[in-house]
């Protein structure tokens, strides 16, 4: 569970599953975080109502879109080799089109077009709504772009199309954009100001799903704790006490999804810790469908480092909420992002990280080293000091670190039962299902009569750093 570093998560690209519909065929690959695959599927659901069908092969497509990433360098270096790989499909087949969305088309906009020539559109995470325009206008031999953000949009009345899917878990997003503005991060740029969508449209897409067999719904925004829903979705700085009477909170969402559905299980990421309340925790506690995990990324242990990160909060604070997450959940998973080497980072202050990781004994962590990207508030105001050898030693001690913690995580589960839902065979074995606990582990078990969607009450036997291994002990109806 512990190799994941830049080369995952926000890099990993994902080709999505054929959906029906007719002649034209799109070849969509994303990249990115959940938000980006989310947004596939709102674009696969637009593009089919245009007669596009999906392809999973691109020198077939007549329309190929790469959903892009620019959180780090890294990310958007591989999607331009992607264009260029595009690029000699088209050469050969010039009718083909190829456009960019997402954060990458964001931030780069017209140069996309303009300077590397590599495209015909252009499209921002808040215009897919006009795609069926912009593909006419690129028909027609033009370039087209659309990159305008957005202070309202959250196509909110798109059904996604589901796309990649297992048909047990699936994302919905609840809230765009991101307000914080640490001073490292491109997102706020990239998605714009951050706007919450209408609970109920959340309420039905979760009741649709389940509708449809799914059993697992992660909520998802940048930083969920500050969904807030007051009739016009824009959060506001101050309202009138009328106003606050129609307020919807996360913890009052997260509740409502629970309770609406008590046999779908409930997540959510992502947490902020300058943002996580108690009442959240206790609704968590509350309701047995709400899983028992928390992704709350830290960057860095250091409350100077913290600071110049414009993070809004100290060492002591986020460990205050790590206690606040244990009083109420003894038993809830946690997980961090990580970043080695921000700028001026001393050693002393990596070993504030390394300390921090071990003192809340993390399950889990994306760890990066410090990427700068342009017009962000590091880049404008801190030199980028940390020599890319010491960023990377830093990165391989965190590494390290969170490979013995997620070890010996797993080592404390062994013996003990966990309701397991089955998304599936396990991809090592036919003969094993695998499925997650409640604390967001993978478990692998012996197939059994049990079927994907069922809770299934297994035994844990032995373990790997990344991966629980168990025996079903009964089954027993989720309740
Ligand atoms: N909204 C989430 C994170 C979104 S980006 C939050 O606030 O936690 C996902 C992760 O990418 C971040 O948590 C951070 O660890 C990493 N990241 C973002 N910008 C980065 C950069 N410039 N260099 C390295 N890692 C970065
Ligand atoms: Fe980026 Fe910070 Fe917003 Fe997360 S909270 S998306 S790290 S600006
Ligand atoms: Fe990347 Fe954009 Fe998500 S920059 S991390 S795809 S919001």
């Amino acid at each position: 569970m512990n190799k994941v570093t830049d080369e995952n998560r926000q890099g990993e690209a994902i080709m999505t599953a054929p959906v029906e519909g007719t002649s034209k065929k799109l070849y969509l690959e994303s990249y990115g975080c959940q938000m980006n695959f989310a947004d596939s599927e709102i674009v696969a659901s637009i593009l089919r109502e245009e007669g596009f069908s999906t392809t999973q092969n691109f020198e077939e497509a007549d329309l190929i879109f790469v959903n892009t990433c620019a959180v780090r360098d890294n990310a958007e270096q591989r999607v331009r080799n992607r264009l260029n790989e595009y690029n000699r499909v088209k050469r050969k087949n010039p009718a083909l089109l190829i456009g960019v969305l997402g954060c990458m088309a964001e931030r780069l906009k017209g140069k996309l077009l303009e300077e590397e020539k590599l495209v015909d559109m252009v499209v921002g995470p808040d215009a897919y709504r006009d795609l069926p325009n912009l593909i006419k206008v690129a028909e027609g031999g033009h370039k087209a772009i659309n990159v305008i953000l957005s202070k309202e949009e959250t196509y909110a009345d798109i059904t996604p199309v589901r796309l990649d899917t297992n048909g047990i878990s699936a994302f919905i997003s609840i809230t765009r954009g991101c307000d914080n503005m640490c001073s490292f991060c491109v997102v706020p740029f990239t998605r714009g100001r951050e706007r919450s969508r209408e609970p109920q449209t959340i309420i039905n897409e979760a009741k649709d799903l389940f509708a449809r067999g799914y059993r697992e719904v992660t909520l998802i925004g940048q930083n969920v704790d500050s969904y807030l829903w007051a009739g016009g979705g824009l959060k506001k700085d101050t309202y009138t006490s009328d106003e606050l009477k129609e307020v919807t909170r996360f913890d009052q969402l997260l509740e409502m999804v629970a309770m609406t559905l008590p046999q779908m299980r409930v997540r959510f990421s992502t947490s902020h810790p300058k943002d996580m309340t108690d009442e959240v925790l206790k609704v968590m506690a509350r309701h047995k469908n709400i899983c028992k995990y928390i992704h709350l990324p830290v960057q860095s242990g250091n409350s100077r480092i913290l600071e110049k990160m414009n993070r809004g909060y100290t060492r002591e604070w986020y460990l205050d909420r790590i206690a606040a997450i244990r009083k109420y959940m003894p038993d809830c998973g946690i997980s961090a992002d990580i970043i080695s080497g921000f700028c001026s980072e001393t050693e002393d202050e990596h070993k504030d990280t390394l300390s921090l990781m071990e003192a809340v004994g993390y399950d889990f962590a994306y760890m990066f080293s410090y990427s700068v990207r342009p017009k962000t508030y590091a880049e404008r105001n801190y030199p980028d000091d940390v020599p890319a050898e010491v960023k990377n030693r830093r990165l391989q001690e965190i590494i390290a670190l969170q490979g013995r913690l997620s070890h010996e995580s797993n080592l404390k589960d062994v013996g003990k039962v966990f309701e397991v839902l089955v998304e599936g065979t396990s991809k090592r074995s036919d003969a094993h299902f695998s499925g997650r606990t409640s604390q967001n582990k993978v478990m692998v078990f012996p197939k059994g009569n049990f079927k994907p969607g069922d809770y299934v009450q297994v035994k844990v036997s032995s373990c790997t750093a990344a991966t629980l291994i168990g025996q079903a002990v009964e089954q027993e109806a989720f309740a």
